[in-house]
């Protein structure tokens, strides 16, 4: 099988040649007295489809009516040609041979007929189907992308990729935002547990003495509370502390009750960790990492950037070109809100601006969008609004944090220099009133060796936003999951 953008690719360089081609029917009508077929086909290799020419002649079944209908599935194999007379299409696959067909069903109740356009919101009740619309697979391939200039951006700094575990005991953030862990048991299980139970009943031994490696039914799995991760970056940093550059790329969750356009409860963040890293230097991969990533798009991407600016956002690709070449601004929080502040006068927001605030986003969009026009590294912001494993200054009052904020989205990085200092971060913990031996480990790494290094986070999802120019986080991402919402 050709894929559709290797044709389209080479355009009459193909002519002449044998195919197969299989995907979708995007659209497809029947001429010439029901004789011939003409379908708009697309298979995802690319935003542009590709015209099939089918004569009745060549189709035992279905029939060229069924065959026709918007979301049938086809594989047919034909000769590439260029179309006689006036057409739009630069090539077209004269049909030779149908040798799959997928029907629709029921043509009147497929959700995304030709004839209406769902909006994106309407889209989200059809997630399994909703791939087969033009923007929603525009940002599939983007996403596809940037996961793989990610790669491609550490590897070439020789950094090392590292899987973090999903399950865990640590709250990275410290915001209590977690899901838990919990076990069902199943009736075999619990049958098992009540037998073992009466036994040591009778043999008056504790039942709770379970031998190694058995699981009691009362305890959890676990054995302490375990949740999914919040954060990669705690487990990062063990393996930064030994490997000296590494990243993790994977899901994170967050309990967040909150519907707005910019959070998910489930979503991929990259974590590079590094070892003899300041903050000035995290500062400096997180910007040449954002502006990879813009390149690489750029670069890879055209076809779907041209149709995203058609179509959702007329400066998507004007914001990329901008931010792959500009340096970024770097302001300290402090700065940030003297000028967010000197600024009330003109712009009304609703969350007061004073020192100590976590900048909402309506600020972070004010300064990136409004005052400087392309991406703002801040730093340096007050402890008390940070996590505890942020390196405290010497003024004891901020912490040597960084955000990088861009236009459309507000904070896509966050990230900072780690406290290294076994007995300041010691008394962090303890301040934050976080339970000490799930972070013994952690303090492990400050007692045999310890290093400075610093990291940060870059959530994928507020990058595609940025880069597609979609309102709406739940659109960047395949699945979904926010309050409400966790099926399929
Ligand atoms: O600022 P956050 O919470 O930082 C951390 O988790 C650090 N442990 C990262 C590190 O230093 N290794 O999250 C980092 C980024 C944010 O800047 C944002 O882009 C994204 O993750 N993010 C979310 N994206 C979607 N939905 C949510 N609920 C998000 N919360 C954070
Ligand atoms: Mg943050």
């Amino acid at each position: 099988r050709t894929p559709i953008r290797a044709i389209l690719a080479a355009t009459d360089a193909l002519a002449g040649e044998r195919v197969v081609v299989g995907g979708w029917v995007r659209a497809g009508r029947v001429q010439c007295g029901g004789t011939m077929a003409f379908l708009t086909v697309n298979d995802g290799s690319c935003h542009a489809s590709l015209q099939l020419v089918v004569e009745a002649a060549w189709v035992a079944h279905p029939p060229l009516a069924r065959l026709a209908t918007t979301g049938t599935s086809v594989l047919v194999s034909g000769v590439l040609r260029v179309p006689p007379g006036k057409s739009k299409e630069r090539i077209e696959l004269g049909v030779e041979a149908v040798i799959e067909a997928g029907e629709v069903d029921d043509p009147a109740a497929y959700p995304l007929p030709k004839t209406r356009q769902l909006k994106l919101d309407h889209l989200r009740d059809f997630l399994h189907l909703r791939p087969r619309n033009d923007t929603i697979a525009a940002v599939a391939r983007m996403r596809s992308e940037l996961t793989f200039a990610t790669h491609s951006f550490f590897r070439e700094l020789g950094f090392l990729c590292v899987h973090t575990p999903i399950i865990t005991t640590n709250d990275c953030e410290g915001a209590g935002e977690m899901f838990q862990v919990t076990t069902l048991f199943s009736q075999a299980q619990k049958a098992d547990r009540e037998l073992k139970l009466k036994l040591a009943a009778h043999h008056e031994h504790d039942a709770d003495d379970d031998e190694e490696g058995t699981v009691s039914f009362e305890s959890d799995f676990f054995r302490r509370q375990a949740f999914l991760t919040v954060s990669g970056q705690l487990q990062a940093e063990a393996y930064a502390c030994a490997l000296s550059g590494v990243y993790t790329f994977g899901p994170t969750f967050r309990a967040e009750n909150s519907h707005t356009s910019r959070h998910l409860a489930e979503f991929w963040m990259v974590e590079p960790e590094i070892a003899f890293a300041n903050l000035q230097d995290i500062m400096n991969y997180a910007e040449s990492y954002v502006q990879y990533l813009c390149k690489w798009l750029l670069e890879h991407c055209m076809e779907d950037m041209e149709f995203m600016a058609k179509t959702h956002d007329k400066s998507a690709i004007e914001r990329l070109e901008l931010v792959s070449s500009t340096p970024f601004e770097r302001v300290s929080y402090t700065k940030a809100v003297e000028i967010l502040m000197g600024s009330a006068g003109s712009k009304k927001f609703q969350t007061k601006v004073e020192w100590g605030i976590d900048l909402a986003s309506e600020h972070e969009r004010y300064l990136t969008e409004v005052i400087f026009k392309k991406p703002v590294i801040v730093y340096n912001y007050p402890r008390g609004i940070k996590a505890f494993y942020m390196r405290l200054n010497d003024d004891q009052k901020t912490v040597a944090a960084m955000d990088v904020l861009v236009p459309k989205v507000g904070e896509l990085i966050g990230g900072s220099q780690r406290e290294e200092r076994f007995d300041i971060l010691k008394q962090r913990i303890l301040d934050a009133g976080l339970p000490m031996e799930s972070y013994e480990f952690y303090l492990d790494l400050r007692r045999y060796g310890s290093v400075k290094h610093s990291g940060f986070g870059l959530g994928l999802e507020r990058m595609l936003l940025f880069a597609t120019g979609l309102d709406n986080i739940r659109d960047v991402i395949p699945f979904p999951r926010y309050p409400g919402k966790a099926d399929l």
